[in-house]
């Protein structure tokens, strides 16, 4: 349990076991990430490709900590900002982390290794205290980044998650013990520490949250849970539909659809995203093109009536959906799933399958 040891160190308003928020693209702006630190969780902001808007993000986020009184051990903002490494601007993003200095700086599908290292070179050079996370979602990604760009944490992705990750993905069940075994081994040959591990896709509450800490994670993240929080910058059609959605391994589906009808192209061959079916994936499966990116921009004009099953606005999110029934302030969110975890794990230490060892 080095890791969780690791991270209390690291973020210590924090508690263990930690709950992390995604940051999620321009979803999980200051509200939510301040909201989950406060509940000593770490909270991230969303900046993704856009920073545009980051340095009033940040500004706002630090002045709700004006007053909070949360207990860091370095002077760092106690919430972490992510970006998509594609399309992010690294011009912009250093300056501002240097400014702001934020616990944590979480990279995501970089399109090369090197200008991965520039990212984590250029905010280890300006803000030594911010910890580099970088998201991975198979053995041979954690393999490739680890002795190049050193991360102090890798958010193991699973093919569960809402949102973007890798086509060709695994479950948290098999690329989680796979991810740290192999990551280990390299450490152990190297002579140099692991990186923490921790574990993303598909944890909405806290039975999916122990299942991770029994796989071996120091901490779990949250993100399509957290959709469903007033704190989520989505339009309230967005979260009726991670309400009303069930079943996610039929409701939702991998794809690049989305992404073509949004105009995020971007994207490398190797990343697609996990949302809602809605009329515009039946649509695009049927064989529509140009006609299916003009209904998808009137729809737009619709507002919240533009989701929904039959409707065509998109709804990113996780095979953990059908497991999201109410909205929940993001706070109460990672409170609940923090102490769920451990009374299921505690539980399960007292249960005959434990027994007598
Ligand atoms: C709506 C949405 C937006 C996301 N945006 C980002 C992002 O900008 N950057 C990133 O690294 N991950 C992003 N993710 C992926 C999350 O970091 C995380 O891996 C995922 O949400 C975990 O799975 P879950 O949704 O089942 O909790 C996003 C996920 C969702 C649902």
């Amino acid at each position: 349990m080095e890791g969780m040891q690791q991270l209390k160190d690291d973020y210590p308003w924090t508690n263990t076991p930690l709950v992390v928020g995604a940051p999620m693209r321009l979803i999980a702006l200051a509200d939510m990430a301040v909201e989950i630190s406060k509940a000593g969780g770490l909270g991230f902001i969303g900046a993704g490709t856009d920073t545009s808007t980051l340095s009033s993000d940040l500004l706002a986020a630090a002045e709700l900590f004006y007053d909070a009184n949360i207990k860091t051990s370095n002077g760092v903002l106690p919430i972490g900002i992510g970006f998509i490494n594609w399309g992010a601007d690294l011009g912009t993003a250093v300056p501002l982390i240097e400014q702001f200095r934020p616990a944590a700086a979480w990279f995501f599908a970089p399109t090369s290794i090197s200008s991965l290292c520039d990212w984590t070179n250029q905010t280890r050079k300006v803000s030594p205290q911010t910890k580099i996370w970088v998201q991975i979602g198979s053995v041979q990604e954690a393999s490739k980044i680890l002795l190049a760009a050193r991360p102090d944490v890798f958010v193991v992705q699973g093919t569960d998650a809402g949102g973007h990750g890798l086509v060709r993905g695994a479950s948290l069940t098999t690329l989680f013990p796979e991810v740290t075994d192999s990551v280990h081994r390299t450490c152990r040959q190297e002579g140099i520490p692991p990186p923490v591990l921790v574990a993303a896709g598909g944890i909405v509450e806290a039975r999916g949250a122990a299942a991770a800490f029994a796989l071996g994670a120091s901490g779990i993240v949250l993100g399509t849970r957290l959709l469903a929080s007033p704190e989520a910058n989505v339009s309230n059609g967005y979260k009726s539909e991670i309400l009303r959605v069930s079943d996610g391994g039929q409701s939702t589906v991998r794809t690049k659809v989305y992404d073509k009808l949004r105009g995020t192209t971007g994207w490398a061959g190797t990343h697609n995203a996990r949302g809602v079916i809605n009329q515009s994936y039946v649509d695009a499966m049927a064989g529509m093109d140009e006609e299916n990116k003009k209904l998808y921009e009137e729809e737009i004009k619709k507002g919240e009536a533009g989701w929904g099953a039959a409707a065509r606005m998109t709804t990113y999110a996780g095979t953990g959906v059908g497991l999201v029934k109410e909205i929940k302030p993001a706070g109460d969110i990672v409170r609940e799933v923090r102490e769920g975890s451990r009374l299921v794990l505690h539980r399960l230490s007292s249960s005959a399958i434990v027994g007598k060892l």
